[in-house]
């Protein structure tokens, strides 16, 4: 489709899905603000997530790790020292850029004019803790959730004694000082997290390797990712991160181009074994204990990408009523509103007393349910299906005679009556 970001990047300000950040001051860079609609899409790709991969299963622990940690942590972890990007400078305008996303090597994007030596680029935040500015007192904002997981093993293992394989799970915000910020909310500054470390016996992890990426895969389908636009890349060895031994990328098809969506990666004991950490195996087949240092299989995934992946899967375009419309076909349970309830006409006291106890019953079965008495009823469609509501609640004149209420379906436009005693369940059995 023709112009899909802008078409996305409007709509998401316009009706309060994302906001670019500190916008009355000119914005910055990297940044971008989740209005009520973004924050219920998070909330329900968050829950969605936790359901599937923790409070379904019995060997996962989640964690709320502090995002300030002690720098040790960062020197030991490799970041301190490896986790930078290739940075150029523009010999003549002196722009900045990421050399790897230049459009043409050597040559700077905005200008033309050659790049300078490239040099290596530390993505890290550094701040300073407590009143003394000298170097006792640097910190970084993690740039991942996923070692705020590690620093927790020990305390996970004497307070739970799980066998192995179990998970630690954390789900958060991580920062990263990106030289070149693009693509809305794809490569941003600050962005969340849903990280799984899962602990398994070195011999295992080529099992479990498999066996992560077969249920990312399934909650990609289930949350109503576009699977055909879903591709997987086994990173060269060239490329891997200073942890992984293996990793395949997860890659959408978004409008600008097929791009990372979330990684799986094999992290070996690299992290246990940095930080000192052991585990003591009492597996049957040993004679007694033994202590080992397990292996790691790392499903990370990010939800501001997934919130883009999900927006692009849901974009859509027709004609109704001779006029072109867009709608945001989400999955029923992903969408930020279940069902909006209206009078049809605002005037008229003995629908809107009517409309308001419908309203009232369906917000306290499903929260996610709004009041919408705004123009008529076709733009009240409109909104609601560029907000990507599944089902708009309509009492008119007959409801006052019979109880039933006027049910229109999102994507074919078509419309039944239901009996307002059989609308909770008529909703809650598609959801
Ligand atoms: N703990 C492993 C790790 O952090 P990563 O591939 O660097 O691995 C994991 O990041 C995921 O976090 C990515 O697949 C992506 O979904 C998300 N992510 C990383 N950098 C991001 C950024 N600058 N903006 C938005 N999301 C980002």
């Amino acid at each position: 489709m023709e112009n899909l970001m802008e078409k996305i990047i409007s709509l998401a300000k316009r009706r309060g899905f994302v906001y670019p950040g500190s916008d009355i001051y000119g914005g910055l860079a990297g940044t971008y603000d989740y209005g009520p609609l973004g924050v219920a899409l998070k909330n329900n790709v968050k829950e969605s997530w936790r359901k599937k991969f923790v409070s379904s299963r019995s060997d996962m622990y989640e964690v709320d790790a502090a995002i300030i940690m002690n720098p040790k942590v960062w020197e030991v972890s490799g970041h301190v020292g490896g986790f930078s990007d290739p940075l150029v400078e523009c010999t003549k305008c002196k722009r900045r850029f990421r050399e790897d996303t230049l459009k043409e090597k050597g040559k700077c994007d905005e200008c033309g004019s050659p790049t300078g030596e490239a040099r290596q680029f530390n993505m890290m935040f550094a701040t300073q803790i407590g009143a003394v500015e000298d170097s006792s007192a640097k910190v970084y904002l993690r740039p991942e959730t996923a070692q705020g997981i590690f620093v927790n093993f020990k305390n996970i293992v004497d307070s739970f004694h799980p066998k192995l394989p179990f998970g630690m799970a954390q789900i958060g915000k991580a920062f990263r000082n990106e030289i070149t910020p693009r693509d809305f909310i794809f490569r941003v500054r600050e962005f969340e997290q849903m990280e799984i470390e899962y602990f398994v016996r070195a011999a295992d992890w080529e099992k479990y390797f498999e066996y992560f990426k077969a249920e990312m895969l399934a909650w990609m389908e289930e949350i109503g990712l576009d699977m055909g636009k879903v591709h997987e890349l086994n990173v060269a060895d060239a490329d891997l991160a200073h942890y992984s031994k293996r990793t395949t990328d997860f890659e959408f098809e978004y409008p600008f181009g097929q791009k990372e969506l979330y990684g799986l990666a094999y992290r070996t004991d690299f992290d246990l074994k940095n930080h000192g950490l052991e585990y003591v195996d009492d597996l049957p087949a040993q004679a007694g204990e033994a202590k080992i240092v397990p292996h790691i299989i790392e499903p990370s995934l990010g939800v501001d990408r997934t919130i883009l992946a999900l927006l692009c899967s849901a974009y859509a375009e027709d004609e109704k009523d001779g006029e072109v419309r867009s709608y945001l076909k989400f999955a029923p349970h992903m969408a930020p509103v279940v069902c909006a309830v209206s009078p049809l006409l605002k005037n008229k006291p003995e629908l809107v007393d009517k409309a308001r106890i419908v309203y009232g019953m369906m917000k306290a079965e499903f929260g996610r349910v709004m009041w919408d008495d705004n123009g008529n009823i076709g733009k009240r469609y409109r909104r609601q299906d560029e907000i990507g509501t599944p089902w708009c609640i309509v009492v008119d004149f007959d409801t006052l005679e019979d109880d039933t209420v006027t049910v229109r379906d999102r994507d074919s436009g078509s419309q039944e009556r239901i009996h307002i005693n059989q609308l909770i369940q008529y909703v809650q059995e598609k959801i």
